[in-house]
């Protein structure tokens, strides 16, 4: 049995093939209709979300199956002092995969080792997002035909933006690609992450210039400055709207730049952007419906 808490938990080969089956299923949604009739999916989200709960469900519901969970940790006996183990433990008999987003890095890997069925990282705390992550690679892939030899963009709270910390460690292994790290000094990408790009030998740089860096640009991926993960009101208050991107910046910028984002937005994308051929984020939410369908379909199926 396996779980996806980390994307390097998936070969090279494994992704692509998720990402194949992901273009398979956007191509002819009415196919896989029944693929996963009779099947469960539980998504058990201690923090909020919008997209990555909805898509889950929707994925899940699009392939035939049928879906349970809760949206809050205020609606779940976790209120009531239940620990995660224990309610693991109880849910995987309930259903045949669980999804589930949790404030504490490290509880996905946790919630495996007691689960009786596959488990999915929603998102745990400021560390990782691998469904985000093969989100990323499906629009990459399908905008630019490519997922090697691109100079990627990261810019914004690279330090709690777990989706950055992924989608790093995801595309670290095409050969060719560069990473630009933009941010304030205080929204730095962590140690752990720097220290594995030197390991490998992949070519970044620290700018905290989101002008300087824009014209050398395949991939912008923006982000939004974690609220929730700040100790301090005032430091959030300072830094969050340290980068607004708007048309005016983006005149430097390629003609085939992609401009992602995993979304919510907050300031740092003007809406004036939106219209712009090379923003691609409302696309890369819909991708995320497909490529989780085709990420339930394999560890249910494929990998079992
Ligand atoms: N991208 C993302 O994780 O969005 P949600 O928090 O809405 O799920």
């Amino acid at each position: 049995m396996r779980s996806l808490i980390d994307i390097t938990d998936f070969s090279v080969e494994e992704v692509t093939r998720v990402l194949d089956l992901a273009d398979e299923m956007i191509a002819d949604p009415a196919r896989w209709r029944t693929a996963m009739q009779g099947k469960i999916l539980a998504t058990l989200f201690f923090e909020p979300s919008t997209r990555t709960r909805l898509s889950f469900e929707s994925a899940m519901l699009s392939l035939g199956g049928s879906v349970l969970g809760f949206a809050g940790a205020d609606s779940s006996s976790t209120t009531k002092g239940e620990t995660l183990t224990d309610t693991i433990r109880v849910v995987s008999g309930y259903c045949d995969i669980i999804a589930m987003r949790h404030p504490k890095e490290g509880a996905p890997m946790a919630a495996k080792l007691c689960s009786d069925v596959p488990i999915i990282n929603a998102g745990d705390g400021g560390h990782n997002h691998p469904t985000q992550t093969l989100t990323d690679l499906m629009t990459i892939r399908r905008e630019k035909g490519r997922l090697d030899h691109l100079t990627i963009g990261l810019c914004g709270d690279l330090k709690f933006g777990r989706t950055v910390h992924s989608l790093i460690g995801a595309m670290s292994r095409y050969p060719g690609v560069t990473f630009v790290l933009i941010s304030p000094p205080e929204l730095r990408t962590p140690d752990y992450v720097l220290q594995s790009l030197q390991d490998q030998g992949i070519p970044y740089r620290e700018t905290e210039s989101l002008e300087e860096a824009m014209p050398e640009l395949d991939i912008l991926y923006m982000t939004r400055v974690q609220k929730e993960r700040f100790f301090n009101e005032a430091d959030y208050v300072r830094l969050k709207d340290t980068y607004i991107l708007d048309p005016e910046k983006l005149r430097t910028a390629k003609a085939d730049l992609r401009i992602l984002h995993p979304l919510p937005r907050v300031n740092e994308i003007s809406t004036r952007v939106d219209a712009d051929p090379r923003a691609v984020y409302f696309k890369q939410t819909r991708n995320g419906r497909f490529v989780r369908m085709a990420l339930i379909k394999t560890l249910l199926e494929d990998m079992q």
